[in-house]
């Protein structure tokens, strides 16, 4: 049999090691939902303490569900290293490592590279790789391989095959997870597609391939950029709207009444998260290789960078209602993850916020049930406060920044003698009542 045979038949038996490489928010629920079908995982990190907490069936990612973590170290088809020799046991590898910007915006793909070079060296003949890491369109075909052929000395298409294939992970999403949420497939020729659609087969229930990995590659990107731009058109219009007295929320839930051509965004204190803050200037920095300006990411990320400010702002002004000054003011903040009952704190609009007001002088606390403690992007340690009625009541301000379901807003509206409420948390108040001042 030749290797591509090869490779199909171990499918089809399922008698092959996948390896994960990068067992982070992707890599390890995406770990788990292989071996929950009965296939050989081995996962790869270089964070040493990752890798003993999967070997001793520890779960560290709050959105795998425990029951389907526990059943995959039951079965004994997890497991993981920090020795990336043992790439050479696998037919097929998965690449979840991070791809974050560097200061200025500028795709940082060290991370990728390194992964490249392990693969390279250490890969057997015949086996598949797929790129998960949200990147640039061409990176698959212009930046990976390369690299791995220069480290194996292979030939991709006839020693080894190539596909991208974006992760679309909703963090805290109670009905999509890695198994049942569509997943599109961008494999490099024929061959590659067909590996692709079997190897994921076994754990994805829908998959949609495309054409090529740019085409997957600009997929995810143009996912990710229309939440970036809409988000930013909505953040602009509630400022405006409460300029002109206008309930912004009032308005988008009627203009959901329209059944087509309309999808609703929700105003806040801007973006956050691993993907959306980050993946629309991929795209604006491979762009600019080709000399063309992409001006509405260029705008939706000007109107996303002044939120917190537009926020700081609001404090300032329900303080200044109370005839006090922002320098001096215990200000309490209501959630510091980027979204409702989830625990990430990446590039959440809470935390700029809270520096930019404890930088004009205020006494900053926090209260989120999911982060007792947390570093902003200076490495400055934030720990969280109890939601006491004491701590409630002695604050100046009290700021709902993040929509906890567990929050009971009333009561704290109640106990508050100030709230600024980012999030429509108060939902009997329009714009402000001369107690709760909205965005
Ligand atoms: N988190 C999300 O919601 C999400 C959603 C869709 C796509 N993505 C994309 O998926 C990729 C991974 O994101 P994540 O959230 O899982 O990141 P993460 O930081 O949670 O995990 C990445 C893991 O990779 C490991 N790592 C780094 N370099 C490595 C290397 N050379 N070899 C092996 N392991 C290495 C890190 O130690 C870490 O454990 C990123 O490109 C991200 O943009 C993330």
């Amino acid at each position: 049999m030749d290797k591509f045979n090869i490779v199909m038949d171990k499918i089809a038996r399922r008698d092959l090691t996948v390896g994960i490489v990068g067992l982070g928010y992707v890599g390890l629920p995406l770990a788990v939902a292989f071996a929950r079908k009965g296939v050989k995982v081995l996962g790869f990190d270089k964070n040493a303490s990752k890798v003993d907490m999967v070997n001793k069936g520890r779960n560290y990612i709050s959105d795998i569900p425990e029951d389907d973590f526990k059943a995959a170290a039951a079965e004994k088809s997890l497991a993981a290293s920090t020795d990336f020799s043992r790439l050479a046991e696998t037919t097929a590898i998965i690449v979840c490592v991070p791809t974050p910007l560097d200061r200025f915006k500028k795709p940082d793909m060290r991370f990728i590279e390194t992964a490249c070079v392990d693969i390279g060296r250490y890969m057997k003949p015949g086996t598949f790789i797929s790129l998960e890491s949200t990147t640039y369109p061409t990176t698959t075909e212009d930046f990976l391989k390369p690299i791995i052929e220069r480290e194996s000395g292979l030939k991709e298409g006839i020693d080894f095959w190539l596909c991208f294939s974006p992760e679309r992970v909703d963090p805290g999403n109670k009905t999509y997870k890695t198994a049942n949420t569509p997943k599109v497939v961008g494999p490099l020729g024929e061959e590659a597609k067909a590996i692709a659609m079997a190897l994921y087969g076994i754990a994805i229930e829908h998959l949609y391939p495309v054409s090529s990995p740019r085409v997957a590659e600009m997929v995810k990107i143009l996912e990710n950029t229309y939440r970036l731009v809409n988000i930013s058109l909505i953040n602009e219009l509630a400022l405006l709207s409460g300029k002109m007295s206008i309930d912004i929320w009032e308005v988008v839930e009627a203009a959901k009444s329209k059944p087509y051509g309309f999808q609703a965004f929700y105003p806040g204190p801007g973006i956050g998260g691993h993907c959306i803050p980050l993946d629309p200037f991929y795209l604006e920095y491979i762009a600019k290789g080709f000399n063309f300006d992409l001006t509405m990411i260029d705008a939706a990320g000007r109107i996303n960078n002044l939120m917190p400010y537009r926020i700081m702002n609001k404090i300032a002004y329900a303080l200044n209602r109370r005839k006090k000054a922002m320098n001096g003011s215990k200000i309490l903040f209501l959630g510091v993850s980027y979204k409702p009952d989830i625990d990430d704190t990446r590039e959440s609009p809470a935390l700029l916020v809270m520096e930019q007001v404890a930088r004009k002088g205020a006494i900053v606390s926090y209260h989120d049930p999911y982060v007792p403690e947390t570093f902003d992007e200076h490495g400055r340690l934030w720990k969280g406060v109890d939601l006491s009625d004491e701590t409630i009541g002695s604050a100046d301000c009290v700021v709902f920044t993040t929509n906890h379901s567990c929050f009971d807003v009333p009561h704290i509206v109640e106990t508050a003698d100030l709230v600024v409420d980012t999030r429509n948390s108060v939902k009997s108040v329009r714009i402000e009542n001369g107690k709760v001042f909205k965005l």
